[in-house]
């Protein structure tokens, strides 16, 4: 008996099977068993937002959620949210705009400037400040991160109305 229980988690697309303990975080199943280290371990506490992934499509700290609360889910990290060779338009809006310094806290702020923006897809300055008030970030000041998810907005509206009417055309 290893007190260990098997999960189906689906991650990035692909589906994994794995024993697991009770105990082991989805942030530790994602870097440690599944060598997805681009989502990042601040302080374990839920205090940092680096190690924030989206759960079924919703953002969530994965080191507030243990493996085994994930079976039969699916979990996007960020090596999962632009197509392969492509930027997510958030991911360019923080390359563009200059809103990283060391990149520790980057991916993480990706991940929760994605649920920002898909339930505000326009926000303003004070609006992103506040929903990434859970990710914190040590080097830039924030004012370059605000900019970057401002330029995401601007490119995912754009590309939305641009599927609208390539969509009105095609009918
Ligand atoms: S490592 Fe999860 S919030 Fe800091
Ligand atoms: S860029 Fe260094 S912690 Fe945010």
């Amino acid at each position: 008996m290893t007190g260990k229980s098997e999960i189906t988690v689906t991650v990035n697309g692909q589906q994994y099977r794995s024993q697991v303990e009770p105990r082991l975080l989805l942030v530790y199943y994602l870097r440690d068993v599944l060598e997805l280290t681009g989502t990042h371990i601040g302080c374990n506490t839920s205090q940092c937002g680096a190690c924030t992934v989206l759960l079924n499509g919703e953002a969530v700290k994965a080191c507030t959620v243990f493996a085994a609360q994930a079976d039969g889910c699916e979990v996007t990290t960020i090596e999962g949210l632009a197509p392969e060779g492509g930027l997510h338009p958030i991911q360019e809006g923080f390359w563009e705009k200059h809103g990283l310094q060391c990149g520790f806290c980057t991916p993480g702020m990706i991940m929760a400037s994605y649920q920002l923006l898909k339930d505000s897809p326009n926000p303003s300055g004070e609006e992103i400040r506040h929903d990434l008030k859970g990710n914190i970030c040590r080097c830039t000041g924030y004012e370059n991160i605000v900019r970057a998810v401002q330029y995401a907005a601007e490119r995912m509206q754009a590309e939305a109305t641009q599927r609208t009417t390539w969509g009105e055309g095609a009918s």
